[in-house]
């Protein structure tokens, strides 16, 4: 049901914890299911990702998407994060069966919430950056299969 990419990134899932001052952080959950994921970003002055960790209380899709979702936005753009959306980082997953697709927007959306942080603290604006929303079950009806 899962792919071999998918078991390894919930098995062993990259870039677990917290970053300490961290940049952005950003928190979503899904009202549906209750599972909640927070992500922090370490920015540097070059508007560069330096680093990123993420916690969850959620299921094992959402551990392996945002496994996922932190490698590939790790050493990228403020701009090329904001082009790893949930299908992309199905795609590198290999992809996900139906019922867990929801599960990828977490990972997006908390990486949108942590970089509207770090624009708030630093007082910019981010060009194509929507203000998140806290309960991601809102709009999944978004979502591409
Ligand atoms: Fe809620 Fe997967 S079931 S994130």
């Amino acid at each position: 049901m899962y792919s071999e990419k998918v078991m390894d990134h919930f098995q062993n899932p990259r870039n677990v914890g917290e970053i300490e001052n961290a940049s952005g952080v950003g928190t979503v959950g899904n009202a549906k299911c209750g599972d909640i994921m927070r992500i922090f970003l370490d920015i540097d002055e070059d508007g560069i990702i330096r680093d990123v960790k993420f916690k969850t209380f959620g299921c094992g899709a959402a551990v392996a998407t945002s496994s996922m979702a932190t490698e590939l936005v790790k050493g990228k753009s403020i701009q090329e994060a904001l082009q790893v959306t949930n299908k992309a980082v199905m795609e590198a997953l290999d992809g996900l069966p139906p019922v867990k697709v929801h599960c990828s927007l977490l990972a997006e959306e908390a990486i949108h919430a942590a970089l509207w942080d770090y624009a708030e603290k630093n007082g910019i604006t981010i060009e194509g950056l929507e203000k998140p929303k806290s309960d991601i079950s809102e709009h999944e009806e978004k979502i591409e299969y």
